[in-house]
């Protein structure tokens, strides 16, 4: 158990890659606080946490007989899913202040919701004002309040671990996707800068900058054939991302294993920006 008794919030959790970190620190001991603006799907992330941890505990007890106790974590599959739009200040204060009200403590706050506009984003010069603003309040915006109000009981007890979800379009310029890029580009820059002002408070924050993942983000685009072809001959390691290897690499951040990791982004996108 990696996250043995701590306790998370993920952003964005209700689908594709935060809904795959929440199954996988549940998974790992950890209390999860699934945040989103689906409630459907949010919902959903948290029925499946529970239905594993009680298949979980009915499987050990009947391999290991009736005293043996059976474990999911130490927390048993607990979850709970709190409607949040990342982009509202006074949304994201609850989400913090609602969780460390029910358990004690934030250990690690994952800041992962995003949108990426297909469609309307673009070049510049045609981005229209509110697609630009909604990209930026939802994905960079909502980075920066998720840490603004994670970091206070953080400091409090102690330490923790902050991740928050880029992209390698912070890294790289790709065409006709001029906001979303720059929103990733802010996330990658302002997770340096944090790091920086808070690593002497036992504090780590990282990024983590994903290629091209098959979630419910890149359904449409995918479903061209001759794009999805391209992409998997273009990447070295001939495949696209599932939402487990961007949950693995989340695992990793935030164990103690990655304790002397922070500022970093650490780039899940099978070498395709290695070229
Ligand atoms: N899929 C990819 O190829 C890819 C690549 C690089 C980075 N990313 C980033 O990964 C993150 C997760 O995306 P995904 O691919 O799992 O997509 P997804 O659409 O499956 O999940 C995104 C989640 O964010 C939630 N969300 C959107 N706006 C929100 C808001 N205002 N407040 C709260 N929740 C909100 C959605 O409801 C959804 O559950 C995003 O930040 C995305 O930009 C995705």
């Amino acid at each position: 158990m990696k996250l043995d008794g701590k306790v998370a919030i993920i952003t964005g959790a209700a689908s594709g890659m935060g809904q795959a970190m929440a199954l996988l620190f549940a998974r790992e001991g950890a209390t999860v606080v699934v945040a989103d603006v689906n409630e459907v799907g949010g919902q959903e992330t948290v029925r499946r946490i529970q239905e594993e941890a009680r298949e979980t505990s009915g499987q050990m007890e009947r391999a290991a007989g009736a005293e043996a106790r059976p474990t999911y974590g130490a927390t048993d599959g607990r979850a709970e899913f709190v409607k949040v739009d990342v982009s509202q200040a006074d949304q994201v204060k609850r989400l913090v202040d609602s969780t460390v009200n029910n358990y004690g403590k934030l250990n690690i706050m994952v800041n992962n919701a995003g949108v990426a506009l297909l469609g309307k984003d673009g070049k510049i010069a045609d981005v229209a004002e509110d697609t630009w603003d909604r990209v930026i309040a939802i994905n960079l915006k909502g980075v920066y309040l998720g840490m603004k109000y994670a970091i206070p009981p953080m400091l409090k007890q102690g330490g923790g671990v902050i991740i928050n979800t880029a992209s390698i379009a912070g890294l790289v310029g790709f065409p006709s996707l001029a906001a979303y890029c720059a929103s990733k580009g802010g996330i990658v820059q302002l997770t340096k800068a944090t790091a920086l002002d808070y690593g002497r408070d036992n504090l780590r924050v990282n990024a983590i900058c994903p290629g091209v993942i098959r979630t419910a983000m890149t359904e449409t685009m995918l479903a061209d054939r001759e794009t999805k072809e391209g992409m998997e001959r273009t990447t070295p390691l001939p495949r696209l991302g599932e939402p487990e290897d961007i949950a693995r690499a989340a695992l990793y951040l935030a164990s103690d294993e990655a304790s002397f990791v922070t500022g970093t982004t650490l780039v899940v996108d099978g070498g395709w920006t290695a070229q």
